[in-house]
């Protein structure tokens, strides 16, 4: 949550502030804040609630001239959106923007407050910046060894970065839990909570390291791991382009990424399904197909979307590769007693790879005697890949929308091919992973014919736009698809959804049923339609409004609105009936006017828990 850049730099350092803040908006995007050391050596502390624009505007009102400061936009947890509350946070001569949240705050506050600090305001932040003057005027340490005295104290998550009007040469970094990239330029240095901000400068990066303290100036850097020796971090070369970053023709980065599924899913499978039927992850050891040969049970954990992409999965793993397998949300996971069945696979699921709950879900799971642990991941560097025993990579590319897309086609076409190699390695030569190979190759296809139906959607969400309710039903591993529908309509059009199984609506949501209720129903041509067509008969003999998204003929005279889909094969129906409900979704928020992208309350990347 919330992202931080800080920079120390040859060039005035106003405008890449800027630029480079408004490329993490979607880690926050309540209030936002920068603080400069100018020429004179002044903090120039410039603060607003709302997005990024408000603080460019007010910036640029102000000639700021100086060479090092530090940037956030914030998505607010303690303390509520306001200018009092907007990152930076300053004590006297020291300045922090953090991302994170301190759980022993407030016994810190009434620490600091009995040693005369007046906090402005309500924030965990404002704490650690008094702390840090505290330390700083109790012993004169270099502030290095303030900071490290500082975070012994602080309980949770805390990377930060620190400036010293007194030493206005250089940024300090701390990392804990949330993820610090350093940016190197020429004869400048950058810090920041995604190398998306930095992009437009530079391409080469050294990620900080759990518990590590980076002193950045224009010419140097000093990194001290936990332990506070003096560490080598890898440079690497980014791959990311940064027109990716761009909406392009697109009007938003959802539709962008909406439309790019077919490229997405083709990166995804490339060099990966073999010409002999083998299914091949170049970065899978041979120590993970031992362990694979040997799962007798999986286990998933994960989040929002990527939960959604998990449950899919449970039908195929078990279904197609006679594996038991259990989904749950990761903060449940991790906040209750477990049995952990024999010889089981935990798998975690991630776009970002920083969700805090999903990585504390695998920090947990470590304890408990699980064969081994494989995260699924659209990024390469991200926190969960380098915690897990084993990785594969979604690659979606850049995902900038709050609301996932493409991450959760690719994280189901890697979910496909996984079960396709546990069942070759513990069958060899089967039929049914030879299946699933064939009709991989096909699924681009697929996802560009729907794509095209683009405008029938259209017209329903016009029509739909103005309801306040909806009900989203499946059946069998479209369940999990009209679960996605739903949240994808909450997320970016606020208007209200739930998902049922088709056949639980007997037990209690038809009592909703009524003329101003649009039911959507998931109901491909496969082995449950008969019995999706008693739900649908049910639904209109009760006077209800339905759409059903299916690719059968429909026979009989009822009041139904069918919405007619091209044919698709059965292994891959899920990742195809998700595209026109992501459409749908789209359409009915850009109707309304919805701030698609940057959805109320919502965050792409939650690193709190
Ligand atoms: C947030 C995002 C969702 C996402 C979820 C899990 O809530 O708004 O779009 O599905 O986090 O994120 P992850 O990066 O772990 O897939």
């Amino acid at each position: 949550m919330c992202g931080i850049v800080a920079a120390v730099t040859q060039r005035n350092i106003t405008n890449f502030l800027i630029n480079s803040i408004k490329k993490l908006e979607y880690r926050g995007y309540d209030s936002s804040g920068l603080a400069i050391i100018d020429n004179r050596n002044n903090i120039m502390r410039i603060r607003c609630v709302g997005k990024v624009d408000e603080l460019i505007k007010k910036t640029n009102k102000k000639k700021i001239f100086g060479n090092i400061g530090v940037a956030h936009t914030r998505w607010a947890t303690h303390g509520k959106v306001s200018k009092e509350n907007t990152h930076p946070h300053i004590s006297s001569n020291i300045v922090v923007v953090h991302n994170g949240i301190i759980e022993n705050h407030s016994t810190l506050r009434h620490f600091l407050q009995k040693k005369g600090y007046i906090f402005s305001s309500d924030t965990d932040t404002e704490v650690i910046a008094h702390l840090l003057h505290w330390e700083q005027n109790k012993k004169k340490d270099s502030l290095k060894k303030v900071i490290q005295n500082s975070i012994k104290k602080l309980d949770g998550n805390y990377s930060m970065v620190i400036i010293d009007q007194n030493n206005p040469t250089r940024l300090i970094a701390a990392r804990s839990k949330s993820p610090l990239i350093i940016g190197l330029g020429i004869e400048e240095n950058f810090i920041a909570s995604d190398q998306i901000a930095l992009l437009h400068t530079t391409k080469r990066f050294i990620y900080l390291e759990e518990g590590d303290i980076a002193i950045v100036e224009k010419k140097n850097i000093n990194i001290f791991n936990k332990d506070n020796f003096t560490i080598k971090r890898q440079k690497i070369i980014s791959n990311i382009e940064h027109k990716s970053v761009e909406k392009g023709q697109y009007r938003h980065y959802m539709e962008k990424e909406i439309y790019e599924q077919p490229e997405s899913i083709r990166n995804t499978l490339k060099n990966r399904l073999k010409n002999n039927n083998k299914i091949f992850f170049s970065e899978l050891g041979l120590k993970a197909n031992n362990i694979f040969y040997n799962t007798e049970n999986i286990q998933i954990v994960a989040c929002g979307t990527s939960y959604n992409a998990g449950m899919v999965s449970r039908y195929w793993f078990e279904s197609l590769a006679n594996i038991p397998c259990n989904v749950e949300i990761a903060s449940e996971f991790s906040s209750r007693k477990l049995i952990v069945r024999k010889k089981s696979l935990l798998i975690t699921l991630s776009q970002s790879g920083e969700t805090a709950d999903t990585l504390s879900a695998l920090r947990y799971s470590k304890k408990l005697g699980y064969l081994g642990n494989l995260t699924i991941c659209n990024m390469e560097s991200s926190s969960l890949v380098k915690e897990s025993d084993f990785y594969i990579l979604t690659k979606a590319g850049l995902e900038i929308g709050v609301a996932s897309t493409k991450s959760f086609t690719t994280q189901l076409t890697v979910l496909l091919m996984l079960v396709a190699k546990i069942i070759n390695l513990k069958q060899e030569n089967n039929d049914i992973s030879k299946k699933i190979i064939e009709t991989l190759n096909i699924l681009p296809i697929r996802i560009e014919e729907i794509l095209k139906k683009n405008t029938l959607i259209k017209n329903i969400a016009n029509i739909l736009a103005n309801k306040k309710n909806m009900l989203f039903l499946g059946r069998g591993n479209q369940y999990p698809i009209a679960m996605e529908g739903a949240l994808k309509l909450k997320e970016i059009s606020y208007i209200h959804a739930e998902a049922y199984q088709s056949g639980e609506l007997k037990h209690g949501p038809l009592a909703l049923i009524d003329k101003n209720i649009p039911v959507i129903m998931i109901a491909p041509k496969n082995s449950l339609f008969e019995k999706n067509k008693k739900n649908i008969k049910e639904i209109c003999s009760r006077g209800g409004l339905i759409y059903v998204f299916s690719n059968q003929e429909f026979d009989y005279e009822d009041n139904i609105n069918v919405i007619k889909l091209p044919y698709v094969e059965e292994l891959i129906a899920p990742i195809f009936y998700i595209i026109p409900l992501q459409l749908l979704a789209y359409y009915i928020a850009l109707k309304k006017g919805t701030d698609i992208d940057q959805p109320r309350h919502l965050a792409k990347s939650v690193t709190v828990e």
